[in-house]
């Protein structure tokens, strides 16, 4: 008997040194939370989306932007994929989540691979939650027993401070409701392939 394991989701995460994370959290708290932030109340989180389109530009964060680029080409490699040129960083920006804040689901759809990196946050804060995109694999949740990897509809990361997430941008995902009193502040990104 042989089963195969079809149409995998790969998602990866990776904790970044001391070093980075200190001087990330730096760079936005001191820097970038003020002057970019605007609340954005159809969406319920305050973001820099609609006014800096690209804040890894910016040389402060030569470093992270490296080490997103770096661990990208790991993850392109892993997915198969090879023969461009470069990976670029298309679009990045700052996301905040004070009490009560949230992200409804959404796809990144246009890009190759998007990410996220959380600046500040604590395990207590809300989780990034991924959901199954083949929808009518729902039909089959009554039957499991229990649930695994490969047989969940959901899954969820919680915002570890100093760690990236990334992950096809085809794939849906939001934040659930931040309960916490601190700030939970993340920054995204979309990477694409430069030939
Ligand atoms: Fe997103």
């Amino acid at each position: 008997m042989q089963i195969e394991h079809w149409f995998p989701i790969k998602i990866l995460y990776h904790d970044v040194d001391n070093n980075i994370k200190t001087q990330t959290k730096a760079v936005v708290n001191n820097e970038f939370k003020e002057q970019c932030l605007n609340f954005i109340s159809k969406e319920n989180l305050t973001t820099s989306f609609y006014n800096q389109k690209n804040i890894l530009d910016d040389n402060k964060f030569f470093v992270l932007r490296e080490e997103i680029i770096n661990v990208a080409n790991s993850f392109a490699k892993e997915l198969g994929f090879s023969g461009y040129k470069k990976l670029v960083i298309k679009e990045s920006w700052l996301n905040s989540f004070n009490k009560g804040n949230y992200e409804i689901l959404h796809n990144h759809y246009s890009n190759f691979i998007s990410g996220v990196y959380y600046v500040n946050s604590n395990e207590k804060c809300s989780n990034f939650y991924f959901e199954d995109h083949i929808e009518t694999r729902k039909m089959w949740s009554d039957y499991y027993q229990c649930y695994r990897m490969d047989n969940v509809q959901a899954t969820v990361y919680p915002p570890i401070e100093g760690r990236m997430l990334l992950f096809p941008s085809w794939l849906i995902h939001g934040v659930q409701p931040n309960e916490e009193e601190i700030e939970r502040i993340s920054l995204a990104f979309n990477l694409d392939v430069e030939n």
